[in-house]
């Protein structure tokens, strides 16, 4: 996780890395810090490092007063979420080495960092902080003797995990040396400077044009060149890129939060992702027509958390309409069990991000073992699309706010568009897969309805906001939608809460259930409606308090309280009755008085295991 943002050029740097680190705080806010050099003196070759860092938000650096004391216009900038040491100023970034020439700021985790402290404390060196960055700097001091490029190649061949690192140094004041392994760094590069940053958006105000660092690579960036090298220091050349993204869409347009904005924002990024993708009359169009699906005998969905909800809401689709069985598998596990895939295997890997470590690391785990490797991803050129053999993008737009909203909503739309694509190829062209076509096509209206009926939630909110557990209960693609209901309840709120299949409440969790539990049960499937009901009346027998989530006819008077949503295609009914959901979670955290848009603990992009 953690953010980094580098600038050299003409104009000053602090603005610049403030304005990036802002932007950049998705991935982490425990700390923030910036290191510029400075020339204060009439020596123009006299620069000195300075820095400033701090725990706390990127906020409380930028009202720091040494910060008007940073006038140069070379500087590296840093927000973290914390994996080694508290957060705290003295494991803030950047870190400096022993004798100060050299600042760093990292992005990633060093794995063998307590061996290079070791071997860098037998030498002398004294390491301040608990972090596993520290090691960096002073590598770089060690293996210094002159040239900044080969004290930083040489270091890179110790660490061993994954980085991306700028460096600055007195000694070299006219550069930003960067280096990067499975984590992300791009360079945006303009008349008026070059720009570094973990994702695009940081510095896509400034510029639209960017190179994208690969693994094991350096780059020397000046104010008016960069160039590229491997980790042998052998030259490589790199073309630039450009990059039509609208930087307008990052802001939050008059909504409190970024989460709200992004709630609302759904019918229309459901509207982009369908694009000119699916039509009535015609076959779809996905740009991916060199795959042969008749070659599959599997298909694997791996993602984390609400991607891999979005997953366990679309496994239904393939099965139903390719009949391919198909298997939703959590990436962290996925990578390390060893999974049945060859060359007869399809797998689908789901990123908002396209940076999340786990599932970068299931994608290269599929591809050794022959497995044709599809990725549906939102952030476009992100790591992930780099490494698998098909990328289908999502068009959701940038979603800022930790709990992901609309990137969901997208992503099940996206996977039903695959599915359909499959089935036409593989000639199950029936009318029941017309029927769905046209419901996909309706998702954008209805999900314009949704968000209307869904306001009625509010009033539920504010009664049961003060309660420490809550149970979500569904069957079939309804158990998809607890499990990323409970999810988001948990992440924004910080409300215990569970979401088990309906059949399994009675065979342990129910023994939690007591006078004024809250069980929210969401029914969109007429087939087992009945069923799901028998097991809230089990549950209102003892004590509980029902909220109702559905698209039936369900005229039961111990209900508590009930939203209605819009009826849809039952395998789509995952996309409308999420959205009630989210307001649900949103409300609460809102009644609590919490950050909706940064919940403690968490980071939007999760790049490290
Ligand atoms: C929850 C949430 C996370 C992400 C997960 C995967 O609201 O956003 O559970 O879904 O960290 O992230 P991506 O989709 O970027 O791979």
């Amino acid at each position: 996780m953690c953010g980094i943002v580098g600038y050299i050029g003409e104009r000053k740097a602090v603005p610049i890395l403030i304005n990036g680190l802002l932007s950049l705080e998705y991935r982490g806010y425990d700390s923030a810090g910036i290191a510029v050099l400075n020339n204060n003196s009439s020596n123009e070759n006299n620069y000195q490092l300075e820095i400033v860092k701090d725990k706390g938000r990127v906020n409380n650096l930028k009202n720091n007063d040494k910060i008007k004391d940073l006038i140069g216009n070379v500087g590296i900038a840093h927000t973290r979420w914390a994996t080694h040491g508290i957060p705290s100023k003295e494991n803030s970034h950047p870190h400096i080495d022993n004798t100060g020439k050299f600042a760093v700021v990292h992005n990633g985790i060093i794995e063998n960092y307590t061996s290079l402290r070791r071997k860098l404390i037998n030498n002398g060196y004294k390491l301040y902080s608990e972090t596993d960055t520290e090691v960096i700097p002073n590598l770089i001091n060690m293996y210094y003797s002159g040239d900044i490029l080969k004290a930083v190649s040489d270091t890179m061949k110790e660490l061993k995990g994954s980085y991306a690192i700028e460096v600055i140094s007195e000694f070299c004041p006219d550069k930003i040396i960067i280096a990067k392994k499975d984590s992300p760094l791009v360079i945006g590069t303009s008349e008026k400077g070059n720009y570094i940053a973990s994702d695009i958006p940081a510095i896509l105000t400034y510029t639209n044009k960017f190179y994208f660092l690969d693994d094991e690579e350096i780059s020397v960036v000046q104010k008016d060149s960069v160039e590229f090298y491997d980790i042998n220091l052998s030259q490589i050349h790199k073309s630039i890129k450009t990059i039509e993204l609208d930087s307008q869409s990052s802001e939050k347009n008059g909504y409190e939060d970024f989460m709200l904005k992004e709630i609302y924002e759904q019918p229309n990024a459901v509207r982009e992702t369908i694009g000119s993708r699916l039509s009535l009359s015609e076959k779809t169009n996905l740009n991916i027509d060199y795959i042969d699906f008749k070659k599959f005998n599997r298909i694997f969905i791996v993602a984390c958390g609400t991607a891999m909800h979005a997953g366990m809401a679309a496994k239904p689709i393939f099965e139903k309409f390719c009949k391919i069985p198909t298997e939703v598998d959590v990436a962290s596990e996925f990578r390390y069990r060893n999974p049945l895939i060859d060359e007869h295997t399809f797998c689908i890997f789901i990123s908002q991000s396209g940076e999340t470590a786990d599932t970068i690391a299931a994608v290269k785990l599929a591809k050794s073992f022959s497995a044709t490797t599809l990725s549906i991803v939102n952030v476009i050129g992100s790591s992930i699309t780099r490494f698998s053999d098909y990328t289908i993008y999502t068009h959701a737009g940038p979603e800022i706010a930790v709990a992901s909203t609309k990137a969901y909503t997208c992503q099940v739309t996206l996977l039903g568009i695959l599915a359909i694509y499959m089935a036409e190829f593989l000639g199950y062209d029936d009318k029941n897969l017309q029927s769905f076509k046209l419901a996909l096509l309706k998702l954008p209206d209805k999900l314009k309805e949704v968000l209307d009926t869904s306001k009625t939630l509010k009033k539920y909110a504010k009664k049961i906001f003060n309660q420490h557990d809550l149970y979500f209960i569904g069957r079939g693609s309804d158990y998809a939608v607890c499990m990323e209901g409970s999810l988001k309840l948990k992440e924004i709120s910080y409300i215990h809460s569970e979401a088990y299949a309906s059949g399994e409440l009675k065979h342990g969790p129910i023994a939690l259930i007591e006078k004024d539990t809250t069980i929210i049960g969401v029914i969109t499937d007429s087939l087992t409606s009945k069923k799901t009901i028998s097991n809230l009346e089990e549950a209102i027998s003892r004590g509980a308090k029902v909220l109702l989530i559905t698209n039936q006819n369900i005229d039961n008077d111990k209900i508590d309280f009930t939203v209605s949503i819009p009826p849809i295609h039952t395998l789509l009914s995952p996309i409308i009755s999420i959205v009630p959901l989210q307001f649900f979670a949103y409300y609460i955290a809102k009644f609590k008085n919490l950050d909706v848009d940064k919940p403690r603990n968490l980071a939007k992009s999760v790049t490290v295991e």
